[in-house]
């Protein structure tokens, strides 16, 4: 299948990685193309520059927001979350209709530096608005609740979590829980429609919260039933 990924950060990174070691095709999409391999520093949280990375993993293409659109099959959504609205208008919206989009974002405050805080609104989550924007598409909210090398990896030692999504469209639903299960996930929740977007985002700063505040980078936390 063919990836398209808006992101050129760790997560995009990382969903990359999988795919292609899965035997996709992947194109990344950025900004500006010239600018993202021009750029040899690293980014605030220390991911090193794209460049660096590319250079390990020649076949992933670098495209434009446009590109990496037209050419993307099913669609990750994975910017820094308060512009995935812009990147989206940087493609070009038709350019989604009918497709799957995995929108992985979340609303996150940096002004009062890390860990950071929850910018998101109740019926506002940027799934939701996703969705509104892109009202011919299928949008799934999903792996955005914990970190990105657990999600294409799920096998932790005290056994794998449960994967939590959302969306309006079963038949997207089921598909990306095919994805999710090639990666090793088992224990797949549907938590409804896109609306439940906002407590998937609001959950997922509970595990960054806890992240900075104990310097734990591989926990999850698991849904028990009795
Ligand atoms: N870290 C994790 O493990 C994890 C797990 C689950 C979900 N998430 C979420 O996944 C998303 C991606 O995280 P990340 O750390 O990989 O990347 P990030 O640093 O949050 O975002 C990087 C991407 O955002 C784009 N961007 C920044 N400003 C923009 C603007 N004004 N207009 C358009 N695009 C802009 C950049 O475009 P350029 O390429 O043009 O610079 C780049 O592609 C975030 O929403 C994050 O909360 C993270």
């Amino acid at each position: 299948m063919k990836i398209g990924i808006f992101g050129t950060g760790m997560v995009g990174r990382t969903l990359a990685e999988r795919f292609i070691a899965d035997g996709h095709q992947v194109m990344i999409g950025t900004r500006n193309i010239e600018k993202t391999l021009a750029n040899t520093e690293p980014d605030l949280i220390g991911t090193p520059p794209y460049y660096q990375w590319q250079e390990n993993n020649v076949t992933v293409q670098l495209g434009t927001f446009a590109d990496t659109a037209n050419f993307g099959e099913m669609i990750f959504i994975s910017t820094f979350g308060q512009v995935a609205l812009h990147a989206i208008d940087l493609a070009g919206i038709e350019k989604f209709d009918r497709k799957i989009v995995i929108d992985t974002t979340n609303p996150l405050d940096l002004s009062g530096g890390i860990p950071p805080s929850f910018a998101g609104a109740i019926g506002n989550s940027l799934g939701e608005q996703i969705q509104r924007h892109l009202p011919q598409a299928q949008v799934v909210k999903a792996f955005n609740t914990l970190s990105m090398h657990i999600v294409v990896n799920p096998q932790l030692e005290e056994g794998v979590p449960v994967l939590l999504l959302a969306g309006n469209d079963k038949e997207a639903k089921v598909k990306v829980e095919e994805v999710a299960k090639g990666w090793g996930w088992k224990d797949v929740i549907d938590l409804g429609d896109i609306g439940e977007a906002f407590y998937m985002e609001a959950s997922a700063l509970l595990w960054i919260r806890y992240a900075f505040n104990n310097a734990s980078w591989t926990h999850a936390f698991s849904l028990l039933r009795k």
